[in-house]
């Protein structure tokens, strides 16, 4: 059953509207629901979080996280996990990461069987797991390799392709330009530009002239902006300072699900909706868990609720105590109790100012050469 929002954020006429009038955009022959996709985030945008945000509205595309194509051919159990969705879930693309052309053709036309609604494919991961056989960011730094790559996937299945990928792999090496104009040249439908180097990581902040600079080499083909988007203002500077289309979004998704909701809700109507209270943020949590349980049973969805307890508690401040336990959490009933006690604490408390929170996902840091 979908999240029903509660009295203080009445969305349910928002989300009939957001239905029937959200601008769309198209990617190949598709028709997204809007221009506001969900950037994958490893081991965090996964069936549970996808329907639980999808179920908010305002979401125009979401992706898996990077899946090996070697594996998936080989239909590993754990790159299946990765793959697993609904058919509420889309439209919904797989992300493969690899760099031997024949893997790479034989998953996407396996993932076409699968019905996948496109196949994304990354060049962006700075990860050194990726990169040093040649996957992820490390194909910006081999035009031949990648371009081929590119052109026989795009030849071999009907859906559309697109590629997720970084300016360049450093400040001297801006080579997303010159690969956005191949691209398009070679079919692909659209491309999610990250605004950072290689060599950045996630450091400092999005480069918007260097998306910019993405946008203008191409003719005619979505470029979707990526990097540090948490709100309208961002949203607003990233359309206005790069002429993107679209515009993709993870970290901030994490904080604050309902960003498509109220970003579509600003496309529409130059005003971005409300923002979810304490109780609707309560009920994210357990339409999320629950899902997870659903999905996964109701061990894994115990692990799998630890690694984001941290960020519901960043969010509802529940206090130390229930903290723990979220983090060790044991069982569904356990959950229950849990959710149950952060109720009594939220329900009495003023409404807060969510803008002001801080991004709560750790990404690598140190040198770069040791991801
Ligand atoms: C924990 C984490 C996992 C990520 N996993 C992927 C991935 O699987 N594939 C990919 O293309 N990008 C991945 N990214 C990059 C994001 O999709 C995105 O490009 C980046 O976080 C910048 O956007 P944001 O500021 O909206 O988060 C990941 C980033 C983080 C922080």
């Amino acid at each position: 059953m979908p999240i029903a929002p509660s009295k203080a954020f009445p969305t349910s006429s928002l989300m009939e509207t957001l239905k029937t009038k959200m601008a769309t955009m198209q990617l190949g022959s598709l028709t997204l629901p809007s221009r506001f996709w969900l950037a994958p985030l490893a081991g965090y945008t996964n069936l549970a979080f996808r329907t639980s945000v999808r179920e908010l509205g305002g979401l125009g595309h979401a992706t898996t996280d990077l899946v090996n194509a070697k594996a998936l051919i080989r239909t590993c159990r754990k790159t299946m996990d990765l793959i697993q969705t609904s058919t509420f879930d889309r439209p919904f693309a797989v992300q493969l990461y690899g760099h031997v052309i024949e893997d790479m053709v034989a998953a996407a036309k396996w993932l076409e069987g699968y019905g996948v609604t496109s196949v994304d494919i990354n060049m962006g991961c700075p990860v050194r797991k990726v990169t040093k056989s040649g996957g992820g960011s490390a194909l910006l730094c081999e035009g031949s390799n990648a371009t081929t790559l590119v052109q026989k996937i795009v030849e071999s299945v009907k859906i559309p392709v697109t590629v997720k990928m970084r300016l360049g792999w450093d400040k001297d090496n801006l080579s997303g330009p010159w690969f956005a104009r191949e691209f398009e040249k070679l079919g692909v439908a659209a491309i999610t530009i990250h605004g950072r180097t290689r060599e950045q990581g996630f450091s400092g902040s999005v480069d918007l002239d260097g998306i910019r600079s993405v946008v203008e080499a191409v003719e005619k083909i979505p470029i979707i902006g990526n990097g540090d988007v948490k709100g309208v203002s961002d949203a607003k500077a990233m359309f206005e300072k790069t002429g993107c289309a679209g515009i993709a979004i993870g970290r901030g998704a994490l904080l604050n699900p309902w960003i498509f909701q109220q970003l579509s809700t600003w496309d529409l109507t130059g005003e971005p909706c409300p923002h979810a209270g304490w109780m609707d943020r309560l009920q994210f949590m357990r339409r999320h868990f629950r899902l997870l349980v659903e999905h996964k049973g109701e061990r894994f969805s115990c692990l799998a609720f630890r690694k984001v307890a941290n960020w519901y508690c960043r969010v509802l401040k529940p206090g130390h105590q229930i903290q723990q336990q979220l983090v060790q959490l044991e069982s569904p009933a356990h959950f229950e109790d849990l959710a149950n006690q952060i109720e009594e604490l939220v329900k009495i408390r003023p409404e807060p100012n969510w803008p002001d929170l801080e991004c709560p996902v750790k990404v690598p840091s140190g040198p770069i050469s040791h991801w």
